[in-house]
């Protein structure tokens, strides 16, 4: 795999593959969608289930979970790489990413798509704004798993995509990282 999938090609994290989800969130009637993959459990008590999530405060996305305080993530099955354009490539403020999907929702109204491994609702507790990144906590709310499926990981996703796709989703990471530089805050201590 190139190193245009790597945040930090040539160090340890670029040994790391992440599973892909597809986070969604609603403000009013307005829904949203986006891929993401810097998500990882955040305590070791089972029965109060906490995450981390790294969102970009550039996304259409986290204009709606920001506001509405929630999200659902949605945990990709290895069958289900064709929506990695439509989730990581495009914005929600140019299209409409459920258009041609029959999809459920959560106990609190936000969309949980059909066929992946499974979806967890979560309720924001606390964050932490880095300028170009905003990491959430937050409880999870509600959640489901279907058996039998694999979790989609972020190298095989790549790979699987046509060579003009890959190349695209390459470009966005690299555009993306630009941009977020003058975003991105100091920290002093
Ligand atoms: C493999 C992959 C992983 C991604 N991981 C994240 C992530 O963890 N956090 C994030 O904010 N954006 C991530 N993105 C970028 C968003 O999915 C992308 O910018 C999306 O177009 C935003 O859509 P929106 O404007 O409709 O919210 C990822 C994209 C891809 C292709």
């Amino acid at each position: 795999m190139s190193g245009g999938t790597d945040a930090y090609p040539g160090s340890i994290f670029s040994l790391t593959d992440h599973e892909v989800y597809v986070v969604t969130a609603r403000d009013g009637e307005r829904d949203s969608g986006q891929i993401a993959t810097w998500i990882m459990p955040a305590t070791l008590v089972p029965d109060r289930p906490r995450v981390a999530v790294v969102i970009s405060s550039q996304n259409f996305t986290h204009s709606l979970l920001a506001v509405s305080g929630r999200f659902v993530l949605n945990l990709l099955s290895d069958e289900q790489h064709a929506l990695l354009p439509l989730f990581g490539l495009y914005s929600s403020r140019e299209v409409d990413k459920f258009a041609d999907m029959q999809v459920q929702r959560s106990p609190e109204g936000m969309i949980v798509l059909p066929d992946t491994c499974g979806w967890a609702e979560c309720r924001i507790v606390s964050q932490l704004d880095l300028g170009d990144r905003i990491i959430y906590v937050a409880d999870v709310t509600a959640q489901e798993i279907f058996p039998g499926r694999r979790p989609l990981r972020k190298k095989e996703a790549f790979a699987l995509q046509t060579p003009e796709v890959r190349a695209r989703l390459e470009e966005k990471h690299r555009t993306d990282g630009a941009r977020d530089r003058v975003f991105m805050k100091q920290f002093t201590r």
